[in-house]
């Protein structure tokens, strides 16, 4: 049963370095989703030979290789903070990029991946399998080398990672709360088939939500939906979510729909108005996106009984059919006020059920097998309209 209480979170920023979290207790997170700065892509040489004044003397003095392991050092340093702050099965999600670049005349791949994944294991994570996503360019100069001629041309980079690495054994759900909590923070079967696939096609660009286009291209904002799966795919409801290097704070604004809690780092206190401004458009972007997924769902729901493969369960909360019975208990929060309580700390509260503009007009088709009588209305299938 979804509680008649409304539900909060909160989510609070640090502007302050993430090689020292001190306001973040030992085993208090139970996911970090992140994306740092990239070592040896050249927007970040400065944010990496402030923290370490060696790398920018590395750089200038042509030593390519020490600049990327210096750079790496100082990402090893989050890592292992990152692991301190984690509760045992608690998991990190890191979205980073190779680098190629031409230095003292010679071009080379910097294996960013691979060097953050060595890091991983060497702080005791687990490794679990990766996610390659699919980040194309149209930019004319994507192929390097020497054009049509061989050998000498380069293939693409047009992937990034994301690295997915535990700490300690599988976690495990006690009380009866949290056992709970889970089951209501299910995905859908058909969303499962997506996002837990390997490689990821289908993620937009950047979020085009920002004015500040200057902001934007200097920030390395990642996808809101990339923050958005892995919080859905490695967390319950009520879990609080850690980003080390928040930049625009993509990693908050997709906590905040999943009603999750959420902290972020960020070294530049130059982000704080674009952070600020974002998060009081998120009401309705995330409320959208909860909408959309419903949709979605309503969808798909249509599609396998037009084709006569009607789905065996039933959802009930929405009395929608479900694939699964794991899904009948899922549950999406809705937003209804984001407010600032002190500095840089938001907090979110969601309505208690489903609400009337959540619900649609037509009822779905009755299925035989209901795991137990629905304790909201039903939900109805039909277009949301903003
Ligand atoms: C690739 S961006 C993150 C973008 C973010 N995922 C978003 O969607 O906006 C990396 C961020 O890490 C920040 N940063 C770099 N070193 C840091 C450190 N030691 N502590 C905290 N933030 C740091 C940078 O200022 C930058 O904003």
């Amino acid at each position: 049963m979804i509680s008649e209480i409304p539900m909060h979170t909160r989510h609070r920023i640090h502007f302050s370095d993430s090689r020292h979290m001190e306001a973040v207790p030992d085993e208090s997170i139970e996911l970090v989703v992140t994306s740092p700065p990239y070592p040896m892509i050249e927007m970040w040489d400065p944010v990496f030979a402030v923290q370490d004044p060696a790398v920018g003397a590395a750089l200038k003095n042509g030593r390519p290789a020490a600049a990327f392991e210096g750079m790496h050092r100082i990402l090893d340093s989050v890592w292992k903070e990152a692991f301190r702050v984690l509760k045992s099965g608690g998991v990190a999600c890191i979205n980073i990029g190779d680098a190629v670049r031409t230095l003292n005349g010679d071009f080379d791949l910097y294996p960013n991946h691979s060097r953050i994944l060595s890091g991983l294991q060497h702080l005791g994570f687990t490794l679990l399998p990766c996610i390659l996503w699919r980040k194309q360019t149209n930019a004319p100069t994507k192929f390097m080398g020497s054009g049509m001629l061989p050998p000498g041309a380069h293939v693409t980079l047009e992937h990034e990672y994301i690295l997915i690495a535990r700490k300690g054994p599988l976690r495990k759900f006690k009380t009866d709360a949290e056992k709970q909590r889970r089951r209501e923070s299910a995905f859908f079967w058909e969303e499962r088939n997506v996002w837990f696939s390997d490689i990821w096609m289908d993620l937009k660009g950047t979020s085009q939500d920002l004015s500040d286009k200057n902001v934007r291209d200097r920030s390395g904002a990642f996808p809101f939906e990339l923050a958005y799966r892995l919080i859905a795919m490695f967390s319950i409801k009520e879990d609080t979510v850690l980003d080390p290097f928040l930049g625009l704070g993509t990693t908050l604004s997709a906590a905040i729909p999943l009603a999750r809690n959420s902290i972020g780092y960020e070294i530049d206190p130059g982000f704080k108005d674009a952070v600020r401004s974002r998060v009081h458009t998120l009401k309705s972007r995330g409320n959208r996106r909860t909408r959309e997924r419903i949709q979605s769902h309503l969808d798909f729901v249509h599609t396998r009984e037009q084709a006569g493969k009607p789905l065996k369960h039933r959802n009930v909360h929405y009395g929608f059919p479900v694939v699964s019975r794991q899904e009948t208990a899922l549950f999406l929060e809705e937003i209804v006020s984001i407010q600032e309580s002190g500095t840089h700390c938001f907090e979110v509260t969601y309505a208690a059920g489903t609400t009337e503009e959540m619900r649609t007009t037509k009822a779905p088709a009755p299925i035989e097998a209901v795991e137990s009588k629905p304790n909201r209305r039903p939900m109805q299938r039909t277009l949301f309209n903003e």
